[in-house]
């Protein structure tokens, strides 16, 4: 679709519906944002060993990460040069010493370098391939980065690096490492993966979506918030546990409240919710935990570091994070109606296990597939796409405190005082959009 086309799609407050629905469209997004951009393959403790791999989606592309002998982590496409067999068959593994084409026996180092032919002297003598033909390599991705152990793939040779792209939402994940009194993290092998009946895009805009928790997951909230007040009666003051908070806070933090929340909006699509859902609790695991944190960094630095105010971060096209609980899920287009949510949480290095379990108590009850609160939001994102792949309407709205938001002179829009729901963040996110496919 030409740039005339695409820009009559997007206006700053409302975007055409077959910007989610259109199959031609979907296919030029994968080519000009997933393909192109960087985007999030994996932890680096995914593969702690050399030849331990895992098999990763880059927009259309089948990708392998995979840890090499000198401790490096690469970034291959998932293709046999010889004819184009899928070298990894399997999600993740260790590969060993090298790659086996399971077709022809070509063998291949962690790197992509061609290794071995079966038979290659007698077979290609005089051909157009020797041993050191670049085409009998695995391809590597154009350009791979790590940021404090996660790992970032971009297929293009060109655009900003990695910090570059990321700006100020690097704080993703230099809030989640810094909250480590050892200043890391470690993935908790295996993640939940969801398939989503729905466009990649009404993931992401849900993310950071402050007017819809306290209305879409007001039931799960109001259950939990009847059982906390139970047990609050029968308990000494302080004794209900953390997780009932974690559900019961989507009620009783009502739609008006949100808009105390603010969204700081960044170049490039990503953008932070601020508050912490008052998480900061002075049970006897806190504590220890806050004793550990300040002899590791002192006490100044421990209250900046637990201090910082952020519920969410979404860093566009596919990744969104909730650092404070060592939450992450990648987003993986597959097809224009079809998404795959992997589903991550990582562990304090250095921290007691009771906050650990704090962390997979949220994962468990909030942003697995088996709780309330993800089956809330997968039932409306279906629901958004059948509806919007009918002919009741042609245009979906972002009008909610249009006009209203403060912009700088860097490019960064804050959602105005009190107008924490504002729907700047799918503004945004849709300008970023119309940037990428060079509608604007
Ligand atoms: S396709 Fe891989 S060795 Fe033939
Ligand atoms: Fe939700």
């Amino acid at each position: 679709m030409g740039h005339s086309d695409l820009s009559r799609l997007v206006e700053p407050d409302r975007v055409r519906k077959e910007v989610y629905t259109d199959p031609a469209i979907f296919e030029q997004e994968m080519a000009r944002i997933h393909e192109t951009v960087w985007i999030y393959c994996g932890h680096e403790t995914q593969v702690p060993k050399p030849g331990d791999y895992y098999t990763v989606q880059i927009g259309r592309q089948p990708m392998i990460l995979v840890r090499g002998k000198d401790g490096k982590v690469h970034v291959l496409y998932n293709r046999c040069p010889h004819r184009g067999n899928m070298i990894c068959g399997d999600r993740k593994g260790n590969t060993g010493e090298q790659f086996r084409c399971s077709y022809h026996a070509w063998t291949f180092h962690h790197d992509g370098k061609l290794k071995n032919i079966p038979m290659m002297e007698s077979g290609y003598a005089g051909s157009r391939l020797n041993k050191d033909s670049p085409e009998l390599c695995v391809k590597r991705a154009a350009r791979v980065e790590s940021y404090r152990g996660f790992v970032f793939a971009s297929l293009s040779s060109s655009g900003p690096s990695l910090k570059e792209f990321l700006g100020p939402s690097i704080v993703a994940f230099d809030d989640m490492c810094d909250r480590a009194p050892e200043g890391e993290v470690e993935v908790v092998p295996n993640c939940f993966r969801v398939i989503q009946h729905s466009n990649w895009k009404i993931f992401l805009e849900n993310q950071l979506d402050a007017l819809h928790p306290s209305v879409t997951h007001q039931s799960t909230g109001r259950a939990a918030h009847e059982v906390e007040k139970m047990l609050a009666k029968k308990a000494k003051k302080g004794e209900v546990p953390l997780s009932y908070h974690m559900l019961s806070a989507f009620a009783t933090v009502t739609i008006d409240k949100w808009d105390n929340f603010q969204t700081i909006n960044y170049p490039h699509g990503h953008c932070i919710l601020t508050g912490y859902m008052g998480l900061r609790p002075q049970d006897p695991d806190t504590k220890a935990y806050d004793k550990i944190m300040i002899k590791a960094y002192g006490q100044k630095r421990f209250e900046e570091i637990v201090g910082v105010n952020i519920h969410h971060v979404l860093l566009y096209p596919g990744l969104s994070v909730q650092s404070p609980l060592q939450q992450l899920r990648a987003v993986r287009p597959l097809g224009v109606d079809k998404t795959l949510t992997e589903i991550w949480h990582f562990r304090l290095k250095g921290a007691p296990e009771a906050i650990y379990r704090r962390s997979l108590a949220y994962y468990n009850l909030v942003n697995s597939p088996a709780t309330m609160v993800n089956a809330d939001d997968l039932e409306n994102f279906w629901k958004c796409h059948t509806g919007l792949a009918s002919d009741g309407g042609d245009w979906v709205s972002f009008a909610r405190h249009y006009g209203r938001d403060l912009e700088s002179a860097s490019g960064v829009v804050e959602s105005a005082p009190s107008m924490g729901t504002s729907e700047a963040p799918m503004r945004n996110q849709m300008k970023a959009w119309a940037r990428y496919m060079g509608a604007r």
